[in-house]
């Protein structure tokens, strides 16, 4: 068992360090204020090489592995959240499924478009269909040689700045029958009948459109469907196999920012003082710095742990879970003592502490909630499945068919 990052990841770390403490940091109240998303950064992410990392060489990319890419978002997001959300979406998510079960012309299209900077889609929760996904109702509809699409995705992170988009939807034959799920590749401003609903004011991560999109008989070509490795009956699962790496991408901007506030903490701890001395001598603020340290100790652990796996495959779905619980809740309660640490100073918006608390509270919500994922763990204790939707995620004539 080896825990020490190799030479190479710790000069990939501290590029990405010195990149987010210089000019990533500059901006990020103001994307925060603004709320407008950051191509500039994007411009700074692109050349620094942090767009596409994951991607193999072979279609442009440099053949990273998600640890590598965990070791740049985790630095982004002790500065600001997202820039560390957007490192996550270039590298794994809807990437990540299309370079591994993509064909030739996919692969090559979705990684030309995240090369050039295009942080991609992934339009998986509905307004009906949140935690319960299965029961998406976006529907592809065999027509000749394509699909025609319907439905309605909303809280899709970038609606209205991505241009490559992951569409998962149930698939329906000639005849009307249900075929199963599969995901459909999209691109804004390409495919006709992709419509950018509204947006949603979001309590944090402010910088980058969380949206509806809307499918109005977008017609897509055969080739737009990602066909699963195990066919459309279990495409659901393979998809979801391949979201496991977004969990844990996830999880490392909630432990950047943790981490990035108790930093922040620390220093305040040692500068401020009460009582004629710095607070940090007091035993009440140590023992709060010492179980932060301890906090953000375990979950980099889980991260590290999770995200080591070989390139072209997907974390652990249990590994990831855990340490997306773990540390979505961790960042909550670390964000928020950082900012106690700082007393009134810390509520104050010309800090970055209560944006810091904003960002993190989203990560027990979004891409699966810590409920949902405590599930997912319980499922793999037990030694069975817990489909939490009554009749399964296949409906019953399909399972017949
Ligand atoms: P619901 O499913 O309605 O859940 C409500 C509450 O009930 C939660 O506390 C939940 O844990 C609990 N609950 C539900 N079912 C169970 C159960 N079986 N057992 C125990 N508790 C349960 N989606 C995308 O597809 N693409 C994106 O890019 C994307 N980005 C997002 C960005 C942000 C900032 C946010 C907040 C969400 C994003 N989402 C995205 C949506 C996200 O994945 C969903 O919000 C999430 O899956 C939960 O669905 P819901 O909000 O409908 O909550
Ligand atoms: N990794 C690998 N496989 C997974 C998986 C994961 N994270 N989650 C589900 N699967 C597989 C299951 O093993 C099962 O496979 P099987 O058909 O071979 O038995 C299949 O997908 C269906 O899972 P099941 O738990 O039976 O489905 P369900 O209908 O009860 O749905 C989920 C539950 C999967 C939707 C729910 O657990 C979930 O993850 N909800 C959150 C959705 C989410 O993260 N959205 C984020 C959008 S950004």
């Amino acid at each position: 068992m080896q825990y020490e990052l190799t030479p190479t990841q710790r000069a990939l770390q501290a590029k990405a360090r010195e990149l987010a403490r210089g000019r990533i940091a500059e901006r990020a109240a103001e994307i925060d204020r603004t709320e407008e998303y950051p191509w500039d950064n994007i411009a700074i992410l692109k050349e620094a090489g942090f767009f596409g990392m994951t991607i193999p060489v072979a279609y442009g990319g440099h053949g990273a592995s998600y640890l590598d890419a965990v070791l740049v978002i985790e630095e982004m997001a002790k500065c600001c959240g997202i820039t560390g959300r957007i490192v996550v979406e270039a590298n794994m998510g809807a990437i990540g499924a299309i370079m591994k079960y993509g064909s030739e012309t996919q692969k090559r299209r979705a990684a030309g478009l995240v090369l050039s900077g295009d942080k991609p889609a992934i339009c998986i929760t509905e307004p009906g269909a949140g935690s319960a996904a299965s029961e998406m109702t976006t529907r592809a509809d065999r027509r000749g040689n394509g699909f025609v699409v319907n439905g309605r995705k909303h809280w899709i992170t970038g609606g209205g700045v991505s241009r490559l988009h992951l569409i998962f939807a149930r698939v329906f034959d000639e005849r009307g029958d249900e075929e199963g799920i599969g995901g459909f590749i999209a691109i804004r401003d390409e495919t006709k009948g992709l419509k950018i609903g509204k947006r949603e004011p979001a309590m944090g991560l402010r910088g980058i459109p969380e949206a509806e999109i809307l499918f109005e008989d977008m017609e897509v070509t055969a080739d737009a469907l990602v066909l699963p490795p195990r066919g459309l009956r279990k495409g659901f699962a393979d998809l979801m196999n391949a979201y496991n790496g977004q969990r844990v991408g996830a999880g490392t901007v909630a432990l950047g920012l943790a981490a990035g506030a108790y930093e922040l903490g620390l220093v305040y701890s040692k500068e401020r003082k009460q009582f004629g001395r710095p607070i940090c001598e007091f035993q009440g603020v140590q023992w709060m710095l010492a179980d932060m340290a301890t906090q953000i100790a375990a979950a980099r652990l889980m991260i590290y742990k999770a995200a080591a796996v070989e390139p072209g495959t997907f974390p652990d779905p249990t590994e990831a879970a855990q340490a997306k619980i773990f540390t979505s809740e961790m960042a909550i309660k670390v964000t928020n003592d950082a900012l106690q640490l700082f007393g009134a100073a810390g509520y104050s918006r010309n800090r970055p502490l209560e944006r810091m608390v904003r960002d993190a509270r989203m990560f027990t919500i979004g891409g699966g909630t810590a409920q949902i994922l405590r599930t997912v763990v319980a499922s793999r204790l037990l030694g069975r499945h817990l489909p939490q939707t009554r009749d399964g995620y296949l409906t019953a004539s399909s399972e017949e068919a």
